[in-house]
């Protein structure tokens, strides 16, 4: 496949969960552009309203207006799709407020770890009473909230935003520490509309809301483009026989560039355009060429900050001379699907030498087309991943479905069609 155009990716999933909450928090107008406006996105919009809270419809080139005011304890169960950040987020939202929420989710997302942010939100002051061992569904009341200082074992930046997002809600200060640092999109958001939060290493302060929150003047945000999104149609460019593509308004925040930086190392060529700020975030154009690729170790502090990239990253590590280990990727059994044991027995089913060694996953690198069926398990970066590497000449890669890519990007498949001409 040779590849030429330009594309502007859809807006970044994390920046958009935020944005539409903090704009429902306050009580003010919001107007939000470049919001994402994939399934994921909806359902947050979809809980915010069954809050209480005016958030205008999601469409693609549309602006969102949130209407803020005090939340509202919701008549029916919020049903948070396939979204974790919705979940996560949501709940520490709820946390500061005297109301009370039950939340589910999707078949996915009930087996997902909640017990991980409803407990340091319990040691805050709020009650949450689960239904089962863990996960959802579950229900929180909130109400006063504590000052709190909490130290996560995992480094996960939707730990992180709960709480912080509590500290808005209840107007306490919060600080969160943990062992490596995870996308730091609310501290920003929170910087940018003058909050009182810093950061050293690690750690994050919430000091305080502006004095008048939530009584703020209305206010406007722009969304930048996806990083993960923006993956898959690197990695499709540097598999590509030829040409060069430009991704315009890419997110380059450093928390989120780990798979550039290890693209980068496997011998990749992206190159970075007219970087600037977007409300707080860095925000680049990127000019992809085709590459030769040599394997790569990627370190356990590194995984934070591609997290959601592994899929992508496996996938190129696959057509890479020699093998490459991502070590301790055990986070990746809790996402939208198992996403580790997954990655493992589909590269496998295509042909590539796979293994997962304690919480490692080694891919060995080949020239070999890789053909053969994949199984998404419903998880739209596995099959966007597996999709890229289908277009590998003399490669045939069939997914068991293509539609989960609208949790994310929905645009998906046509901008991939539309890089891509075979010769
Ligand atoms: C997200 C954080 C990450 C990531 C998810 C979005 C966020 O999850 O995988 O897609 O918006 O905060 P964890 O914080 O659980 O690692």
């Amino acid at each position: 496949m040779r590849v030429s155009g330009e594309v502007a990716p859809p807006g970044d999933k994390s920046v958009t969960h935020r944005a539409l909450i903090l704009g429902a928090l306050s009580h003010a107008r919001v107007t939000v552009h470049g919001a994402l406006t994939a399934d994921d996105a909806r359902s947050t919009a979809r809980v915010l309203r069954q809050l209480g809270v005016r958030v205008g419809s999601l469409r693609r080139g549309r602006r969102v207006v949130v209407v803020g005011r005090p939340w509202v304890s919701p008549s029916r169960t919020l049903n948070c799709g396939n979204a974790g950040t919705t979940a996560r987020l949501t709940l520490g939202a709820i946390a500061g407020q005297p109301i009370e929420a039950r939340l589910t989710g999707d078949r996915s997302l009930r087996r997902r770890p909640m017990q991980r942010v409803a407990v340091p939100l319990k040691a805050m002051g709020a009650t949450i009473t689960s239904e089962g061992e863990d996960g959802l569904p579950l229900t929180v009341r909130g109400g006063a909230l504590r000052a709190f200082s909490y130290h996560t074992p995992v480094a996960s930046a939707q730990i992180k935003a709960a709480l912080l997002f509590a500290g808005v809600s209840g107007n306490v200060p919060v600080t969160v520490s943990e062992p490596a640092k995870s996308r730091d999109h609310s501290e920003r958001l929170f910087a940018h509309l003058g909050f009182d939060v810093h950061t050293h290493g690690t750690t994050v302060e919430l000091r305080g809301v502006p004095e008048s929150w939530p009584a703020v003047p209305n206010f406007s945000l722009e969304i930048p483009g996806d990083a993960s999104s923006s993956a898959f149609l690197v990695g499709a460019a540097t598999l590509a026989d030829g040409g060069e593509i430009l991704l315009r308004s890419v997110g380059v925040n450093p928390t989120r560039t780990g798979f550039l930086e290890v693209l980068t190392r496997m011998g990749g060529h992206v190159h970075r355009l007219d970087e600037r700020d977007v409300c707080g975030e860095p925000v680049a154009d990127l000019a992809v060429r085709p590459a030769t690729l040599r394997g790569v170790t990627v370190g356990p502090n590194e995984i934070p900050a591609l997290i959601d990239e592994i899929p992508m990253l496996a996938v190129l590590a696959s057509r890479a001379e020699g093998e490459s280990r991502f070590r301790e990727v055990g986070e990746l059994r809790v996402k939208e699907s198992d996403r580790l044991g997954l990655l493992a027995e589909n590269l496998r089913a295509i042909g590539v030498r796979a293994a997962i060694e304690d919480n490692d996953l080694v891919v060995v690198g080949s020239d070999q087309p890789p053909r053969g069926r994949v199984e998404t398990g419903g998880d739209h970066r596995l099959g966007m991943a597996f999709a890229v590497l289908g277009t590998t000449a003399g490669g045939t890669v069939e997914l068991s479905e293509t539609r989960s890519a609208a949790v994310s990007y929905p645009d998906f498949f046509s901008d991939l069609t539309h890089i891509g001409s075979h010769e």
